[in-house]
């Protein structure tokens, strides 16, 4: 491998100058006005990896936003991965928060600054470069690689289903690596084996036809946002569990391994706390922070809005409120299944005078990975020659609903080997990628491919 890391290592700040240019692009998924932006990303991915030299490489359009797709083959003998990742990013509001503007990648601190450094155009990008590695230094790879690249994760992913479908024969593969997660700590070489699944809603309660003077009707009928913050607050108990009936039914308790090996891992509660800024780790009663966010389902609040929230007073019963719900799910919960009794649920709570609608947004089903497979030795290995340390398991709270529909279809592992790091700001203001990372990931991603060549194909 000396060729090959030798390459990665003289074209390092060339390398990082690409990933800016980017990072440049607008990829906001989410945003209609950003359309043309996301095809001119994919557009920008497309063109480095032809310039790469042999492939095939194609833009594959869904409804949404483009995916891209690219091959190399290298031998029948060899075993074919297939990585995944995505180009779109998240909006960067609050922008007046950002130190520098979210679409001009700045360097400081051994990271770069940028929306999408890490979440997930650099990790989509250390693949790029250690595929440019190889062919660059050998012409060619030593495995069949096969890239997937989405458009719309960060908006659920929902026309991913159906271009798996009908793309199913090119997506054919023996394993599956996906680098969208962070690692466990810095300079701690990490696969992620544990992903939660999601169901989003968008929750409405409606009163009185128009807003009403409180004065006039005011403790006469129901005023929606009283109602729909009722509700909210019926959705936990005491103990911190969901009460919803039913919520708990199919949830796969962690078996006294796992919660060792969790227990066994260095955690710095008090470190962790403080990177949220929050006073308290709460939650579920009786379990350990890791577990409750690894491991345990949650049913969240992430938006409430209704009736006058401009500057002063005025004096409304308002017409109506709405809240944005969403619930992360754990094996073996399943999306239709706890969407439909959250909505049973807020509907059978809801107090009198009040009509709820609960619609849904997206959703993605969880992921556990089958570490027993020989491929994430293998993985470990490559991750760890790079790294210079062992290769720990975790699992991670966050979802990727890629991940087990893939899994589902082609009965491959997935390996999630990621290359962030926790408080890389993912989703928040000043997102950032520690470039040591973005360096040691090519190498690990080298590694991988150099590692799964001697490894048979299925
Ligand atoms: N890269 C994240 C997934 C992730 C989150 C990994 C946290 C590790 C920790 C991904 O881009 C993401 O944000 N996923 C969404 C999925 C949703 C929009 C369906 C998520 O988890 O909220
Ligand atoms: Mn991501
Ligand atoms: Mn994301």
């Amino acid at each position: 491998m000396q060729d090959v890391l030798a390459y990665i290592d003289q074209n390092r700040s060339r390398f990082v100058e690409e990933l800016a240019a980017w990072v440049r692009i607008p990829a906001i998924s989410s945003d209609p006005r950003h359309k043309l932006d996301m095809v001119k990303n994919a557009e920008h991915l497309m063109a480095e990896l032809r310039s790469l030299g042999a492939g095939k490489v194609e833009l594959w359009p869904t409804p949404g936003h483009p995916a891209v797709f690219a091959e190399w083959k290298a031998s029948a003998d060899a075993p074919t991965l297939l990585v995944y990742g995505h180009h779109d990013v998240q909006p960067v509001d609050p922008l007046d928060e950002w130190v520098t503007p979210p679409f001009e990648p700045s360097i400081r601190e051994g990271r770069m600054w940028g929306r999408g450094v890490v979440d997930d155009k650099g990790q989509v990008h250390i693949h790029v470069k250690a595929i440019e590695a190889f062919l660059k230094t050998r012409q060619a790879l030593p495995i069949n690689l096969k890239f997937i690249v989405e458009g719309e994760e960060e908006i659920g992913s929902s026309n991913l289903d159906e271009l798996l479908r009908t793309k199913a024969k090119e997506l054919e593969a023996d394993f599956v690596c996906v680098s969208d997660t962070a690692m466990f700590g810095r300079g701690i070489p990490s696969l992620c084996v544990g992903l939660r699944g999601l169901v989003y809603l968008d929750v409405r309660v409606d009163g009185p036809k128009t807003d009403l003077h409180s004065g006039s009707f005011g403790g006469g009928v129901a005023n929606p946002v009283n109602a729909l913050a009722a509700m909210l607050a019926k959705l936990h108990d005491e103990d911190g569990l969901v009460s919803v009936p039913g919520f708990y039914d199919n949830v796969l308790e962690l078996t006294s391994e796992e919660k060792a090996e969790i227990l066994s891992l260095p955690f710095n509660e008090a470190e962790w706390l403080a990177s949220t800024g929050s006073t308290a780790a709460v939650g579920e009663k009786g379990r350990s922070t890791l577990e409750r966010v690894w491991a345990r389902p949650t049913l969240d609040c992430c938006g409430i809005h209704g009736g006058f929230t401009g500057e002063g007073a005025k004096t409304i019963i308002p017409a109506f409120a709405t809240a944005k719900v969403s619930s992360r799910l754990v094996p073996n919960q399943e999306p239709e299944e706890i969407q439909e009794k959250i909505a049973r649920h807020l509907e059978k709570i809801a107090p009198e005078g009040v009509r709820v609608t609960v619609n849904y947004l997206h959703g993605g089903r969880p992921y556990l990975a089958p570490t027993s497979h020989p491929v994430f030795e293998v993985a470990k290995r490559a991750f760890s020659k790079a790294f210079g340390r062992p290769t720990i398991f975790m699992r991670e709270g966050g979802s990727i609903p890629f991940v087990r529909t893939i899994a589902d279809a082609t009965g491959k592992p997935c390996l999630l080997m990621g290359f962030g790091q926790p408080d890389e700001n993912a989703h928040a203001p000043n997102e950032w990628l520690d470039l040591e990372n973005y360096h040691l990931g090519i190498k690990s991603a080298a590694h991988l491919y150099d590692e799964l060549a001697r490894l048979p194909s299925e």
